[in-house]
């Protein structure tokens, strides 16, 4: 009897040791995941602060600072952004002395981006064919700035709303 007890004892020993080790490999594999989302994951911060440097001038956005979220559920932090649950719905530039050349490329990873307004700055450049990837967009407002160029035929291609 006691013999028979001691094997099944020893019989299972191993398999806290198996799932301790499966564990650890979940764990691991876990975390490995959750790096890998971090790494590409660009915040709407990190978009913007990009987007921003693409200006030459560009004092009004001053408040722009990667200490401060940029959108706090509805309400905006930064000059001009425009937040819904806590992401960029629009951005509303509009007499603010920007200058430059602005980066639309960076502006692709704001998916809920719903409203683009760059009045009445000073921003040069041709019309971004990028525009047509920002899926989500309804608006845009680009006059009264130093624009040139046409506006392609597929301006507007791939655009849902
Ligand atoms: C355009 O923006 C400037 C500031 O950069 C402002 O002084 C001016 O009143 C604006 N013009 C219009 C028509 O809103």
């Amino acid at each position: 009897m006691p013999t028979g007890v001691r094997v099944a004892g020893l019989m299972r020993a191993p398999a806290p040791l198996i799932s301790a080790a499966s564990s650890f490999f979940f764990l691991f594999f876990l975390l490995s995941s959750s790096c890998i989302i971090v790494v590409f994951s660009v915040s709407d911060a990190e978009t913007l602060l990009q987007f921003k440097r693409s200006l030459t001038s560009a004092t009004a956005l001053n408040n722009w600072k990667p200490s401060v979220p940029p959108c706090e559920h509805h309400k905006s932090n930064w000059a001009g952004v425009l937040c819904l649950n806590g992401h960029v719905r629009g951005l509303r530039l509009e007499n603010m002395g920007l200058k430059g050349e602005v980066d639309m490329n960076s502006l692709v990873s704001l998916t809920r981006l719903r409203t683009l307004s760059f009045m009445n700055n000073t921003l040069v450049g041709s019309w971004p064919p990028v525009i047509s990837k920002l899926g989500s967009l309804r608006s845009v407002y680009l006059s009264y700035n130093h624009f040139s160029g046409e506006i392609p035929d597929d301006a507007f291609t791939g655009l849902w709303s």
